[in-house]
Parts: C-alpha cells; sequence; structure tokens
C-alpha cells in the first residue's frame, strides 16, 4: 500500500486550465470503447466513506478531476488517503477530525456538498460553503437543508457557509422532496442511515446512482429499503462498517461516445455497461431511425440512412437526462427534420446552442424550448465549453462539421470525461490535446483563452 498526494490522482488544476481540443471533423467513429465508472456514482461514494470510521476501498474509480476535488476535500478533513496492492483507492476517514468543506474546494464543485448529511450523521457538526451560483442555472441547496432540519439539525447560513449542529444525534423523519433531487436524496440517505429511528424520503431521486449508494450503504450495514423507487425507507443503524464498493458504468459517458459513432456515420459499441441504464435514450435513438443492438453488458448503435429529427424533453430519471440534452441536440443538428427539444430540469442549460450556431446549426431558443432545424453539414469552428455536458456537445459537433474545430477551456470536460481524446482517437477520430506550453506559439489565440 503507498499513500498519495491526492493530487497526484488526476492531471493538475493549473495544467489543464489552459487545455484546448483540436478535432478535425469528418471521419466515421468505428469500434468499441470501455465505459469508466460514473461520476456522478463515485462522488457520493467517496463521501459515504466519512460514514465510517473503518476503510473503505473503491472499485472502478473514475480518473477525473471531480473526483481529485471530493478526494482532495476528504484529505483536507483528515482522511487518510492511499492506493492498496491491487491499485485501488482507499480512504480511511478514522483520523478526520476536520468536519469542514473550504470554499476553495467546494466552489470548483457544487456536488461537494454531498458531505454535509454524512459529516453531521458522524461529527454532530459539519462547516460546508455554499456552493454558489453555477453556469446551468442557480441550483439552490435549500431541499438539502430543510431535510436535515427536519432530522433535527440546527442550521445557519452565515459568511457564505452552512453551519449545522445536532445537538444528540440526527432522527428519523419522514421528508417530502418538494422537487426530485439527486444529490439532494443521497446527501439525506447518507445522514438518514446512522440517525435515530425510521426515515421515509418521499418523492426521492431513482436514478441508478441513487441505488448505487443505497446498495454501498448496505455493504456497509445501512438497513435501507426501496431503493429505485420514489419512497426509500431508511432505519438507522448504531455503525457502518468499511467495505469494498463498487462504482457503476458512466451511462452519460457511454451514451456520449455512441453519439459520437452516430454523429460522425460510424457505428461505436460501448463495453462494460447495462443496456437498461439507458432505456429513455437509447428509445429516442432508435425513434430517430439508429440501429441499436444490446448484450447484457455492452450496447451498439450505428445508422443505414440520415438520423430523422425527434422530439424530447428532460426529467427525473427514468426520463430523458438532462445531462444528456446537449449530446442529444448536437445529433439533431444534422437530423433530418426540426425537432423541439425541452429543458425541465436546470433553467439555463443551452449555452451550447450559442456555440453550435457558430458551427453552422439552426436552432431557436424560446424560454426552455429549443427548436432545432436540422441543416446537412455543420462547419468546424473555435467554440469554447462553458460547463461540462455542453462541452461534450461540441466535441461531437466538431466530429461531424467538415474542417478543423478548436474547443477552449476543455477542463469542463475533464471534468466528466476520462481521457477523452485517447478514447475518440481509439475509435478513429482525429482529434489531440493542445496544451499552451506546447503550442501557444504557433496557435496565438492561446493567449486570451
Ligand atoms: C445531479 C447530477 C447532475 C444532473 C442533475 C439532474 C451529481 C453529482 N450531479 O445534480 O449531473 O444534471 O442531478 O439530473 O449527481 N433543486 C432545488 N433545491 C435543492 C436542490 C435542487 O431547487 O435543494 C433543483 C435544482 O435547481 C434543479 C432540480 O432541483 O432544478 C434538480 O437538481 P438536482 O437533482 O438536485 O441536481 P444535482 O443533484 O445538483
Amino acid at each position: 500500500m503507498h499513500h498519495l498526494h491526492p493530487l497526484a490522482f488526476a492531471p493538475t488544476w493549473q495544467r489543464i486550465q489552459m487545455d484546448s481540443i483540436l478535432i478535425q471533423g469528418g471521419c466515421p467513429l468505428n469500434g468499441s470503447v470501455q465505459t469508466s465508472g460514473a461520476k456522478n456514482a463515485a462522488l457520493p461514494l467517496l463521501a459515504a466513506a466519512i460514514l465510517t470510521d473503518k476503510p473503505v476501498t473503491f472499485q472502478r474509480m473514475p480518473h477525473l478531476c471531480d473526483i481529485t476535488t471530493m478526494i482532495t476535500l476528504l484529505a483536507n478533513q483528515g482522511a487518510d488517503v492511499s492506493m492498496d496492492d491491487q491499485d485501488r483507492l482507499r480512504i480511511d476517514t478514522a483520523p478526520s477530525n476536520n468536519p469542514e468543506a473550504p470554499y476553495e474546494l467546494v466552489k470548483t464543485m457544487r456536488a461537494s456538498a454531498l458531505v454535509l448529511g454524512p459529516l453531521l450523521a458522524r461529527f454532530g457538526r459539519a462547516r460546508v460553503s455554499l456552493p454558489g451560483g453555477c453556469a446551468i442555472g442557480a441550483r439552490p441547496m435549500d431541499l438539502h437543508l430543510k431535510g436535515l432540519e427536519a432530522m433535527g439539525a440546527k442550521i445557519s447560513v452565515e459568511h457564505g457557509y452552512v453551519d449545522a449542529k445536532v445537538e444528540k444525534k440526527l432522527h428519523g423523519a419522514h421528508i417530502a422532496f418538494d422537487k426530485v433531487t439527486v444529490t439532494g436524496t443521497e446527501n439525506l440517505m447518507m445522514a438518514a442511515a446512522l440517525a435515530d429511528g425510521e426515515t421515509i424520503l418521499d418523492n426521492a431521486a431513482r436514478e441508478p446512482e441513487v441505488v448505487n449508494l443505497a446498495e454501498s450503504l448496505r455493504n456497509m450495514g445501512a438497513d435501507i429499503e426501496n431503493d429505485g423507487s420514489s419512497c426509500i425507507r431508511i432505519r438507522g443503524v448504531e455503525s457502518l462498517s468499511g467495505g469494498e464498493l463498487e462504482v457503476i458504468a458512466d451511462r452519460i459517458e457511454a451514451a456520449t461516445y455512441l453519439a459520437a459513432g452516430l454523429i460522425s456515420g460510424g457505428e461505436v459499441t460501448t463495453r462494460d455497461i447495462n443496456p437498461d441504464l439507458l432505456d429513455t435514450f437509447l428509445s429516442r435513438l432508435r425513434d430517430a431511425g439508429a440501429i441499436v443492438e444490446t448484450g447484457k453488458d455492452w450496447i451498439r448503435c450505428s445508422a443505414s440512412n440520415r438520423l430523422r429529427a425527434v422530439n424530447i424533453e428532460t426529467s427525473p430519471h427514468p426520463g430523458f437526462p438532462t445531462d444528456l440534452q446537449a449530446q442529444f441536440m448536437a445529433i439533431m443538428c444534422i437530423a433530418e427534420g426540426s425537432s423541439v427539444i425541452r429543458e425541465n430540469i436546470f433553467e439555463n442549460r443551452f449555452m451550447h446552442v450559442q456555440e453550435l450556431r457558430r458551427m453552422g446549426a439552426r436552432i431557436v431558443l424560446n424560454g426552455n424550448m429549443a427548436v432545432v432545424e436540422g441543416v446537412e453539414k455543420l462547419s468546424g469552428a473555435p467554440v469554447m465549453a462553458t460547463d461540462l455536458r455542453a462541452s461534450a456537445s461540441l466535441v461531437l459537433a466538431g466530429l461531424a462539421a467538415t474542417g478543423e474545430t478548436t474547443i477552449s477551456r476543455v477542463y469542463h470536460i475533464d471534468r466528466g470525461y476520462e481521457r477523452i481524446e485517447e478514447k475518440l482517437g481509439q475509435l478513429g477520430a482525429s482529434i489531440r490535446r493542445i496544451t499552451p506550453h506546447t503550442d501557444m506559439f504557433w496557435r496565438p489565440d492561446f493567449a486570451t483563452s
């Protein structure tokens, strides 16, 4: 076992801040690609390590910037971070003594709020910075706080920090969410795992990542039922043990690679993923005329003709995921006909539209609705990544476009896609990363990016 500085886990933030991705469009992508562990499943699993003073190991932990941030957050609280002899991440929060999540870390990743419930359950207090505004909308955490208050926490918000305390122990409560919230459900599920008595989470999120967390907590000795439904029951236990937790496949990553195959006119297979995780997305692709084949742990997509326009609207699982809205829009940009895309989860999640238009897409925006009129071809252009999934849509558009596309600010992509240029390169894409150190002299636009 060797101990490791958390930042050794991924490229340093400073280095990748200025990176760009250069794509020469027009090559059909073919072949198969392995699906990484899901970022959105891994983050709550890491936070769950706070709930026990025994070591926890993780399988299929993706190498991503957001994961580094969460590990740094745990290390900052005093946790011991190491790799075991099988090269799995191991976290031991026995030495943790600082129940705080500082602004410097929370500001880069909203999901840091996931430590609030576990800290409160384990230490009886927590101090977590408010995440602040976010590019894709206000994204408040009022529902997390309301739920913890119902479980007995005293919460004040001062100087940009949430200060939470509980006299003795959190107690169970019946919590009905006004709105379905994924990390809110996860936060309260973790808090309830160690609370006194029974908690019911009503109108809970049903996302597979929530189920992954419930299964992991059960592995550690928690008493949780009905996860995957909208009414989860948790009976608090005295303590949780350590264990080996396995991160599920990243359905958003897999879908993005399937979309890359389709948009470039090729055929891509994603491996190590249960196709059930992508039911709605795959059925919309079928509606558009794609040929979708599936096996126990793989999915393959191709098309013999130009895809047709299909309408979608985002909604909580099992509906169409908001995290795939931008990628689906990229496909619709070159489909035959007009499609209507409604975003029902986040109020400002259309920032890719402006950039896609610069590549020749015809999109009209009206509030939370985008009308996309498919064009024959997109044309490569310099564009800017604005958030994680928006960036993925620009990569897809670049793969389909004629000529060269440069995407700047790719640190957004690195938050959620492991080795994206390597995986796309293996499928036949002409793609490379440019770092300012090596390329700034021949690409002077980096001076301002
Ligand atoms: C998670 C995912 C993110 C995904 C989103 C929706 C993680 C780490 N991130 O984010 O990739 O896009 O689910 O599927 O899992 N809301 C409130 N008050 C709250 C909490 C949320 O009003 O206290 C609102 C939000 O503004 C949004 C909606 O509820 O409109 C859903 O957000 P939520 O499910 O909480 O998103 P996250 O959990 O942050």
